[in-house]
């Protein structure tokens, strides 16, 4: 059976994949992507192939794979960059990496609320660049989550994790959305399940933790945007493509909202270039929720696991039900 690993995975599920002789391994042993070329190379004849958030899995990549694909994972939560319904259809496992990250990324969401809300960056550099000149009341102000309303979008694991670190720091109500009510989770926060322009108009700080599907697609519009509140801030560490950037680019300067930190962007990585990258009221991120040296090893360890299981025709730790 042969194996197609798109990238070098973090060392201790790179050890397991080295430990294991069921397969023939073949890798793109680097850090850094693989091209469309190469990856549509490499995977052709694999049995199981374990990639990342960044390759896309479309039908071309599995036609170029061909018939002996059994099982595909992928170290990430996120499905988005695969066709899952292709997957389905030809009866492929998918394995992927839930749990293991919701702590990391709840932390990370905490950390760009916080350096959003109260202006890190922008202080950093006042600090740094001559423009701290003397303590000033209203210089540098931001709000804060005491007595604040919180809205989430997607009361799942990662959301939960989110309200449960918020809540000490004296969060007043939180309200949530998504696909339906999720009494038996909201209980612990009392969260109140709103639909989502009732979320945009009541929360002081919106968060964004559900999975990218057709029905969340550019779910935060300029419809959104507009019914949130001008001092209201925008978090998302769910996938960029929930966002329309471009309502998100007016929202933050035509003064709707106060603030937004994007953990995710579309595209990724973002250009240099781009708009939002020149304001001083939007932070971003380079997708790292999950980065942590334990997490990302854990990962690695059960996106290896599931692979295996997968090939073996074994339940998986983790499998994505399809
Ligand atoms: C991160 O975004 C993931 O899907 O694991
Ligand atoms: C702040 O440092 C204060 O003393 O109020």
């Amino acid at each position: 059976m042969k194996v197609f690993v798109t990238r070098t995975i973090p060392p201790e599920g790179q050890a397991l994949l080295a430990q294991t002789g069921i397969f023939k391994l073949e890798q793109w042993d680097s850090d850094e992507p693989i091209s469309r070329e190469d990856l549509l190379k490499g995977v052709a004849g694999a049995h199981g192939i374990l990639c990342l958030l960044s390759d896309k899995i479309d039908k071309e990549v599995l036609d170029a794979a061909g018939s002996n694909l059994k099982v595909i994972s992928t170290l990430s939560v996120g499905v988005d960059h695969l066709a899952v319904d292709e997957i389905k259809k030809r009866g492929i496992r998918l394995g992927y990496t839930p749990d293991v990250l919701t702590d990391a990324t709840a932390e990370l969401a905490v950390a760009l609320l916080l350096t959003t809300s109260r202006r890190l960056p922008e202080g950093i550099q006042e600090a740094k660049n001559g423009g701290w000149i003397s303590w000033k009341p209203l210089w540098m102000c931001g709000y804060q989550l005491l007595n604040s309303t919180v809205g989430i979008i997607g009361l799942g694991r990662i959301g939960q994790a989110i309200a449960r670190r918020l809540k000490p720091f004296g969060v007043q109500k939180f309200l949530y959305t998504g696909r339906r009510p999720r009494a038996k989770e909201a209980a612990e926060f009392q969260a109140v399940f709103v639909p989502l322009e009732q979320l945009a108009a009541q929360s002081d700080f919106v968060v964004v933790s559900c999975a990218l599907t057709p029905e969340t697609q550019e779910l935060c519009n300029k419809n959104f945007f507009q019914k949130m509140k001008k001092t209201a801030v925008f978090v998302n560490v769910s996938r960029g493509d929930v966002v329309n950037q471009e309502d998100l680019y007016q929202a933050l300067t035509n003064g709707q909202i106060t603030a937004a930190g994007l953990d995710v962007t579309s595209p990724e990585p973002l250009p240099t270039n781009h708009p939002l990258f020149s304001l001083k009221n939007c932070v971003i991120l380079p997708h790292m929720g999950s980065a942590t040296y334990g997490t990302r090893n854990t990962m690695s360890v059960l996106a290896v696991n599931n692979l295996l299981a997968g090939l073996k025709g074994e339940p998986m730790p983790s499998e994505f039900k399809l």
